[in-house]
């Protein structure tokens, strides 16, 4: 069965043909990061007029890399929610478009639940999964779940930023470091092996599995001040002395998203912890899930961690198959809760 999977819900246009919700044939993701580096984040009114300008021909591609025609797609998955609205109406309308002039059936995905079956297209041998119940952080630009997956569809939300989202914190960082946007790579890059010379606090909140990452963001804003690296001056900031911030700062989230995870590992008995979210792509906290987790962890490669179109098709696919299918009523639905 080929799903066509469209997602829109942030800053990039996407699209792929998957095949039975664990093979991707394509997919083409056009990234609008250039367009809103130069703001520091992203404009909604800016990604709303970017989707529309790439939604048609990124869907076109994904059919021909794919080497199918719209013959050949059997279902339409979606992104509804949650996200930006106005990005989220762009992709919404193109997939309701599409079912409706071909007679397919059109599938409603949450933008958390296609994160997470990244990893069902990363791992594409049956035989080889762990099962469930799994545990999946999903940890982006603008979430920080910790979630139970007890089988296709049956989620229970255990864990939740209580303020910043994890890539959220990391963007914020980066500016305060004069790094640039989007913050998670180039803060890596800028610690390179480097763990700080001061450990930096961590938010434990007692023994819940929520986050909190907003103290920790102020106490970098001191340190940088106190250093002279925010507010930017005349001069250049002291490379080393960003990179020593960096490196702390970076372990300070990742020690905390990757001791939550196995903390929900262990309370939910869970058989594999599933990552994902851009921030998955984080080379330490891949590290660090994998040394420190005591089942299989499935992390999709990064390509597959940040937004894309085969993630939506695969947790399309899956919905599809308990028959879930949405008719022309879709629509966008920015505050979708997952559980
Ligand atoms: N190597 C990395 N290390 C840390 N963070 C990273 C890395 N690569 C990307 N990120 C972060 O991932 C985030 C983008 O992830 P993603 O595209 O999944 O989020 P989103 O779609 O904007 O938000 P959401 O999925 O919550 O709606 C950004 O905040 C970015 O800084
Ligand atoms: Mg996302």
């Amino acid at each position: 069965m080929l799903v066509l999977g469209i997602e829109s819900s942030c800053d990039e246009t996407a699209a792929a043909v998957v095949e039975d919700g664990r093979r991707a044939l394509s997919d083409v993701v056009s990234s609008q990061v250039a367009v809103h580096a130069r703001y520091g984040g992203v404009v909604p009114e800016v990604a709303s007029r970017q989707h529309l300008l790439s939604i048609v021909p990124v869907v076109e591609q994904a059919l021909q890399k794919a080497e199918v025609t719209m013959d050949h797609i059997d279902a339409v998955a979606v992104t509804h929610g949650p996200g930006l609205v106005g990005a989220l109406m762009v992709g919404v309308n193109a997939a309701k478009a599409i079912a409706y002039a071909r007679k397919l059936p059109l599938i409603g995905v949450h933008h958390l639940e296609a994160h997470a079956y990244a990893a069902w297209l990363a791992y594409d041998d049956p035989g080889r999964d762990p099962g469930f119940p799994l545990v999946i952080l999903i940890a982006s630009g603008a979430h920080t779940d910790l979630i139970v997956m007890r089988g296709h569809g049956d989620y229970q939300l255990v864990g939740r930023t209580r303020d910043d989202a994890s890539g959220e914190a990391f963007d914020k960082a980066a500016r305060i470091l004069g790094l640039g946007f989007p913050g998670g790579p180039a803060i890596q890059k800028s610690a390179g092996q480097r763990r700080g010379e001061k450990p930096m606090p961590r938010a434990w909140l007692h023994d819940s599995l929520d986050f909190s990452f907003s103290g920790l963001k102020t106490h970098l804003l001191h340190e940088a001040q106190a250093r002279g690296i925010y507010p930017p001056g005349d001069a250049p900031a002291d490379a080393e002395a960003v990179a020593q911030l960096a490196g702390a700062f970076q372990e300070a989230v990742v020690d905390v998203l990757a001791t939550k995870a196995v903390q929900a590992v262990e309370r939910h008995g869970a058989r594999g912890l599933v990552l994902g979210g851009g921030v998955s792509a984080n080379a330490r906290l891949r590290e660090e899930c994998a040394r420190r987790s005591p089942v299989p962890v499935l992390i999709p490669a990064p390509r597959l961690c940040t937004d894309n179109g085969s993630m939506v098709g695969a947790a399309g696919y899956y919905r599809y198959m308990r028959g879930i299918a949405h008719g022309a009523s879709l629509d966008a639905a920015p505050s979708l809760a997952i559980a």
